[in-house]
């Protein structure tokens, strides 16, 4: 795992594309490379990517993908780990996100590393409509593990 830089920006437009039915134009993940976005490289191909939105102590996770050539391996656990126990080292201890009502993969990822469904937030995404559900996670201050 590492920091996106701009060169992995056509990467990452390419696999977003793929990943999600209604897909990141590049704009939007140029306008962010200010904030903490990590890619996942595998053998020196980028092969996921997870960008989170920071305030003090709390994070979001905005957007999160790995190749779909090559899901179900371990990559998104891998990523979502390592991001979450770097930010829990500078002291980041509550996280939220947004996920798809039947994205079951990512809801099941995510429950295994603490986060829990808090809510939802109905028709909250286009192409298809879809509910949201809300999840939340909240670590003791800076112990890298989850609750
Ligand atoms: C969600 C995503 C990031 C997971 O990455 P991945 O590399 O495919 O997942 P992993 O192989 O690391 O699997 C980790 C865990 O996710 C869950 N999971 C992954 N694929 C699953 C599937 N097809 N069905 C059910 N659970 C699944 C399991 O809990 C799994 O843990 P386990 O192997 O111990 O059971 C990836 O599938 C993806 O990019 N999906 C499209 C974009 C997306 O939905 N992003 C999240 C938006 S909120």
């Amino acid at each position: 795992m590492r920091a996106m830089e701009t060169a992995d920006l056509d990467s990452v437009v390419g696999i977003e594309s793929r990943a999600f039915t209604h897909p990141w134009p590049k704009q939007a993940f140029e306008d962010i490379l200010f904030m903490r976005p990590w890619v996942l490289e595998v053998d020196d191909t980028l092969c996921g990517y997870i960008l989170y939105h920071k305030v003090l102590d709390e994070a979001v996770i905005l957007n999160f993908a790995i190749d779909p050539d090559i899901q179900g391996n371990g990559h998104g656990d891998y990523l979502l780990k390592h991001s979450l126990d770097a930010l829990a080292d500078e002291g980041c201890c509550h996280f939220y996100l947004d996920v798809r009502k039947s994205n079951e993969a990512a809801q099941k990822l995510y429950a295994k590393h603490g986060f829990l469904a808090l809510g939802i937030r109905k028709q909250y995404y286009d192409h298809p409509t879809e509910d949201a559900i809300v999840m939340g996670m909240k670590l003791p201050v800076n112990s890298g593990e989850n609750t």
